[in-house]
């Protein structure tokens, strides 16, 4: 089954009356539990493209299919509840709560779903990311990669189906960002969750299902 569809997906947006083709008539499907990786130089149109396929922003024309359910016309309430379903993100900035401690971040998503066993989730995705100690720590007190690693236990925490991480290692250093890449490889190959991960790294996209290379919001190649 394909678990995402994009079909002729353009996006533009008008800047001092001139219109800029972001997109332009992308068509993609994933397969449940297939690990893709998107890659194109920057300005390509890689994050405009995740937004569309998780419905965190609307295509200009085209449709976009989440398990064969038409998302594209969908209300800004039920794309953020089927998005609180079914879908975790992990992005290049971590988008951390300041206010939050690192286990708080973490059981944030299961604390609106309502999900009683929130802080036990929390606590065992806290000791599988080797952050045991820094449980009580609020964001401004971790480090870039013990940030990213929090930001990747809340995204798992409501075990999505998909997985949107875009470009996760882009602020750390290259021990923490192998780090970070494993422990996403590690979940898809437990978890069979769908991957869909942008990345320069070539050596990663090696080990991916499918890689789609964008230029100037085209899909180039596909291997
Ligand atoms: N809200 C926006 N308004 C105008 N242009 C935008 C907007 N968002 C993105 N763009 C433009 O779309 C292009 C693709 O952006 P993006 O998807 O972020 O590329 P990438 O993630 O590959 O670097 C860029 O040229 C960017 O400037
Ligand atoms: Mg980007």
């Amino acid at each position: 089954m394909n678990i995402i569809n994009a079909k002729q997906v353009t996006k533009t947006y008008t800047v001092d009356h001139r219109e800029i083709r972001v997109l332009d008539s992308v068509s993609l499907s994933v397969s449940q539990s297939e690990f893709l990786v998107v890659q194109g130089s920057s300005g390509s149109g890689k994050t405009t493209l995740l937004s569309l396929l998780s419905g965190l922003d609307k295509p200009t024309s085209g449709r976009v299919f989440l398990k064969e359910r038409d998302i594209t016309d969908k209300s800004e309430d039920d794309l953020a509840q089927l998005r609180k379903d079914m879908i975790g993100f992990v992005f290049q900035s971590f988008h951390l709560i300041p206010s939050l401690t690192a286990l708080e971040n973490i059981m944030f998503p299961a604390e609106l779903k309502r999900d009683p066993a929130a802080r036990e989730k929390a606590i065992k995705l806290l000791q599988r990311m080797g952050l045991d100690k820094r449980s009580g720590n609020f964001p401004h007190q971790l480090s870039g990669g013990e940030m990213q690693r929090v930001a990747m236990a809340r995204a798992l925490i409501n075990s999505p189906e998909i997985i949107f991480a875009d470009e996760p290692t882009g602020n750390l250093d290259s021990a923490n960002g192998r780090a970070i890449l494993e422990l996403l490889l590690e979940n898809q190959k437990i978890s069979r969750t769908t991957l869909v991960l942008v990345t320069h790294s070539n050596a990663i996209a090696k080990m991916a299902d499918r890689m789609i290379v964008l230029q100037d919001g085209r899909i180039t190649s596909e291997q």
